[in-house]
């Protein structure tokens, strides 16, 4: 069975978009449908994506320490298994919870294109 950590940015843009709210239907989603074992859930951020967010990163569990200095709470990591999901509101993170977290169905409409922000607005 996966295991995941689920992080919902914590930088002043995505709370601004609603993040504190995704970060609470995460929380909830994961306790209400008993995936708490499976998934550790906290707040990394900012990833540098700000005009994209509530940004969130999902990456599989190996068994990795988590280094409090790690970059990994501050950018992506290109980790097999790693899924960057932008644009988020809670009805989005219910369905990642869903499928990507019970199901290990990354959900591909809903991935974020973090190279694409070049010539854009
Ligand atoms: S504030 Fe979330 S990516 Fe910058």
């Amino acid at each position: 069975m996966k295991r995941y950590r689920l992080s919902v940015c914590k930088g002043s843009s995505c709370k601004a978009g609603g993040a504190d709210a995704v970060y609470a239907e995460a929380r909830d989603s994961l306790s209400g449908q008993g995936l708490v074992p499976r998934c550790e859930l906290y707040r990394g951020g900012c990833y540098g994506f700000c005009h994209m967010g509530p940004n969130v990163v999902v990456r599989e569990d190996t068994g990795r320490k988590r280094d409090p200095l790690s970059p990994e709470d501050y950018q992506l990591m290109g980790w097999d298994g790693e899924v960057y999901y932008s644009e988020m509101t809670p009805e989005k993170m219910r369905r990642v919870v869903s499928e990507h977290i019970a199901k290990d169905a990354p959900v591909k409409e809903l991935f974020g294109q973090p190279d694409s922000d070049c010539g854009e607005d």
